[in-house]
């Protein structure tokens, strides 16, 4: 979600002590250290198992302030020459590469005897809206049908909507109805796709297809399955939520099911004047972003204030088993969750590596029990690890000034995590991740986005968006992890578990500390190799090895006083060998670039635009609806539309290759 919902990314973060703060030196080190350490030793030390992390940061940080030769086009993954900036209302890709936007908002997902067209005044009713593709698609994986390039599922988070452009006359007027078509907006699709001739297709009718709306139960599995402060008045046994909210990544299990992380549903709540002091830890406010509680009572906190403790988990969804009910695995945590991305130990167990995108909040690591389990028993791999989330320990993660970090355990009766701090049990623990991880003394991060794990080396990537209050008077400090105050830029981290996924201790690097290396404001300088970029969001690893990434500047702040020149948002992608990045997307006008998934031939990437156009909504005027962005039909008063993208290269060869 970009800048302009940042109100929900500040939610009224702990008064923790900012032990992890770091001396100017040591602050120095870490800034020099940049995008190079990794490929050196760092890498090394996972494929021998022998350096212990603290020698093998030291050494690395050495070799990387003494400028090792990294980055020869020898030995450069990236195949393709970078682009420019562009502030055209376009897709821009290297010369050599095709765009295709399919799977717009609106198109009917394919449900058997249920595909309302899509009109182009935005008159669907919200029982057609349920039936078709949501608006501004985030996160998204490709599941392929036996193994096929050609022939797969996208499951598709539908994040959240621009209620200007959903309805015919935007909010001029509110109702129940407008109410629930943004809820039949909102949530995930499964769609099935075919390669025809070089052009993507959605398939319909198809038996894969699915919608998961506010209407759509989500069974509960894990230590706060059936907790009392799970229970409403409708769902008494606190067994069953209706529907999943603003699910912004994604993560794809070995197991073949699907991870989405509820990321700002503290904002659809509204708090009226009570708002308790662990409501307010989770951001609830006097009064919601979106109007639902005005027609719908299960968002009136004052009412409902269970229903508050419903969301903020991750789903897992099973895309390939049409009949399968939906989870939210609490045994993960509680939290403003961006996505989930799972690591598999030496041993066989899951791994799920999970953080909260507000400022100053935390990244997680949950470790499986079990191990997963294979296929068989005329079930499929998915069904038979249908529990394996529900089981196994939650960690938070703390970054400290040396280079190390670990991982401190959010169980129930260790510690802080006692009755008397208000935890009851590990239900109260999971609920209240936030305050645990408070207690804990856990690092407050600069807003952290997706993560990805490298299929080659085992080190962990994730994006810290960006956070302008770090540093501010009352607000929490510098520290080693989050070096820059007025963070506007982002950086990404990146650690390796001691020993295994499962370490409990870790070593930890920066990537690269994003924006421009001349830019006149000092703490605000990056020292990125290659093109220009800030606020990372989206990161993935294609299956060389690349990294690509997806930037969320807010429109309102591009172009503008001390941010340079980077246009419309963009996807690079990033030889983290080298450190080099290089521009390979840009995107339309007012949009972000949102997932990353590739066919198992690694011959066509999907990504999505998510809202082209995207202005402050009091600024949204639908009878204006084109203003900002026509993309993609720039039909004459056309509605901007989010969808897919594939991206091919003409001649059928591996993107980025
Ligand atoms: Fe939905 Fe943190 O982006
Ligand atoms: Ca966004
Ligand atoms: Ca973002
Ligand atoms: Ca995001």
């Amino acid at each position: 979600m970009a800048q302009d919902f940042d109100s929900m990314e500040n939610s009224n973060v702990s008064d923790n002590p900012s032990i992890h703060d770091v001396s100017a030196p040591e602050r120095r080190t870490f800034l020099n250290m940049g995008f190079g350490a990794a490929a050196t030793g760092l890498f090394s030390s996972w494929l021998t198992g022998c350096a212990t992390g603290a020698s093998a940061s030291a050494s690395a940080s050495a070799r990387a302030v003494t400028g090792a030769a990294l980055g020869t086009d020898a030995t450069s993954q990236l195949g393709f020459k970078s682009i420019p900036i562009s502030a055209e209302d376009k897709l821009r890709v290297p010369a050599g590469y095709t765009t295709q936007p399919f799977a717009m908002w609106g198109e009917p997902v394919g449900l058997p005897g249920n595909m309302p067209a899509w009109r182009d005044d935005a008159s669907n009713t919200a029982a057609e809206q349920a039936a078709q593709l949501g608006q501004h698609h985030d996160g998204m994986h490709y599941y392929a049908i036996n193994g096929s390039s050609a022939h797969g599922l996208l499951a598709i988070n539908h994040e959240y909507t621009d209620d200007g452009l959903l309805h015919p006359d935007g909010m001029k007027t509110w109702s129940a109805d407008k109410v629930k078509k943004a809820q039949n907006s909102h949530g995930l699709a499964v769609i099935e796709v075919k390669l025809n001739t070089g052009q993507w297709q959605v398939v319909r009718p198809s038996r894969y297809a699915r919608r998961f709306t506010m209407d759509t139960p989500f069974a509960i599995g894990g230590p706060a399955a059936g907790h009392p402060l799970m229970c409403t008045a409708a769902d008494p046994q606190g067994k069953t939520i209706l529907g999943t909210l603003g699910n912004c990544a994604a993560g794809k299990t070995p197991w073949g099911t699907y991870l989405s992380g509820e990321e700002n549903w503290a904002g659809y709540f509204a708090g009226g004047d009570s708002i308790s002091k662990d409501q307010g830890r989770w951001g609830l406010s006097k009064g919601a972003w979106y109007r639902w509680a005005e027609h719908d009572e299960r968002f009136d906190a004052r009412k409902n204030p269970n229903e508050f403790h419903r969301f903020g988990w991750i789903v897992e969804m099973d895309p390939m088993d049409p009949t399968s009910t939906p989870v939210k695995r609490t045994a993960l945590g509680r939290a403003a969750h961006e996505g989930a991305w799972v690591g598999v130990t030496q041993d066989g167990r899951a791994v799920v590596y999970s953080g909260e995108d507000a400022r100053f909040e935390y990244i997680y690591k949950f470790v499986s029990r079990d191990r997963i389990a294979p296929a068989g028993g005329g079930k499929t791999q998915a069904q038979n690890n249908r529990d394996l989330l529900d089981h196994g320990v939650l960690y938070v993660a703390r970054f400290d000034a040396d280079g190390r970090g670990a991982w401190l355990p959010l169980v129930h009766a260790q510690g802080p995590l006692a009755p008397a701090n208000g935890f009851a049990d590990q239900a109260e623990v999971v609920i209240k991740a936030r305050q645990a991880s408070d207690l804990l003394g856990a690092t407050k991060m600069d807003r952290p986005e997706w993560l990805a794990i490298d299929p080659h080396s085992g080190w962990v990537y994730c994006t810290l968006t960006n956070n302008s209050q770090r540093g501010q008077a009352n607000r929490p400090a510098v520290n080693a992890a989050n070096p820059r105050a007025n963070n506007t830029m982002g950086h990404i981290i990146r650690w390796k578990d001691d020993t295994d996924f499962d370490g409990r201790s870790f070593i930890w690097n920066h990537l690269v500390l994003c924006g421009d290396p001349a830019n006149v404001r000092a703490e605000a300088k990056g020292n990125i190799r290659g093109d220009l970029f800030a606020c990372p969001d989206t990161i993935a690893f294609d299956g060389r090895g690349l990294l690509w990434i997806g930037c969320d500047i807010a429109p309102t702040s591009l172009n503008k006083g001390e941010m340079v020149p980077m246009g419309n948002n963009q996807l690079l992608a990033c030889d983290v060998a080298s450190g080099e990045v290089r521009r390979f997307l840009t995107g339309p006008v007012g949009c972000e670039l949102t997932a990353c998934t590739f066919t198992p031939d690694g011959t066509t990437m999907f990504t999505n635009v998510q809202h082209p156009g995207e202005t402050p909504s009091e600024r949204t005027d639908p009878a204006q609806p084109q203003r900002f962005s026509n993309w993609p039909e720039y039909k004459p008063n056309g509605r901007p539309r989010s969808a897919v993208v594939a991206v091919r290269r003409a001649d059928g060869g591996v993107v980025g290759g």
